[in-house]
């Protein structure tokens, strides 16, 4: 684990949905029963293209709910890959998204930190009712005091009016948050912000030059519990 910088005391904790509490790469072995030899280049574009609409939607002043978006990246990703996809193939890709599974470690970790006495949220793109539908088929109900979404301020990452949702539903100052993302340019904007911040670096990407860097980088979720553990002494 790397930290960059002296850190806050932190009072609460945000996490990011996608790729960090929910595995968005597993839908590869969908997308490869019915697109042989296809699925992991679909899954790697359509979450790239899913992304890249937030922020042109965004930047624009064309906000769509992500739900909306993530099946429009799929269309995308379908036609710039030549797959054929039918209706019901897109319905069986769609609504195996809206029910992704954690990556292994993510349930253990959050359980531990809730019992450290964190309140937790989660803080993303995802519509309301995306959110809610992981959360029950994950069984993480009791774990999240807040649910925060984009839907609310009808702007994407990395608008800071997304990030202060957070502020407002923990009510303590900025750098008193940590927010935990395994999207480095989330987690360098939330930086940005003013959160206090950790990557979970999954997959040993290089660092984004951005001109800032999260405050500490870590493998696994897991990490997140020696980071916070370590600034309680
Ligand atoms: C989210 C996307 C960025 O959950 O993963 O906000």
């Amino acid at each position: 684990m790397i930290t960059q910088e002296a850190a806050s005391p932190i009072n609460a904790i945000a996490f990011d949905a996608y790729a960090t509490l929910f595995d968005v790469y597993c839908m590869e072995a969908l997308a490869e029963e019915y697109f042989p030899s296809q699925g992991k280049a679909l899954t790697i574009l359509w979450r790239q293209k899913q992304i890249e609409y937030t922020r042109i939607r965004t930047i624009s002043g064309q906000f769509k709910t992500f739900w909306e978006i993530t099946r429009d990246a799929l269309i995308f990703a379908t036609r710039s890959l030549d797959l054929p996809m039918n209706d019901s193939q897109r319905q069986h890709l769609m609504n195996q998204y809206a029910c992704l599974r954690p990556f292994p470690e993510n349930l253990a970790t959050l359980e531990t930190l809730k019992a450290m006495g964190y309140p937790l949220a989660i803080l993303s793109n995802g519509t309301h009712p995306m959110l809610d539908i992981a959360v029950k088929y994950n069984d993480m109900q009791h774990l999240f005091s807040h649910i925060l979404s984009a839907d609310s301020v009808q702007k994407f990452k990395t608008s800071p009016e997304l990030y202060q949702l957070a502020v407002d539903a923990f009510q303590v100052p900025k750098n008193e948050i940590l927010f935990v993302s395994a999207n480095a340019w989330d987690a360098c904007a939330a930086t940005w912000f003013g959160f206090t911040t950790f990557w979970v670096n999954r997959n040993q990407q290089p660092e984004e030059v951005l001109d800032i860097s999260p405050s500490a980088c870590g493998r696994e979720l897991s990490d997140v519990l020696s980071y916070v553990g370590g600034l309680r002494g």
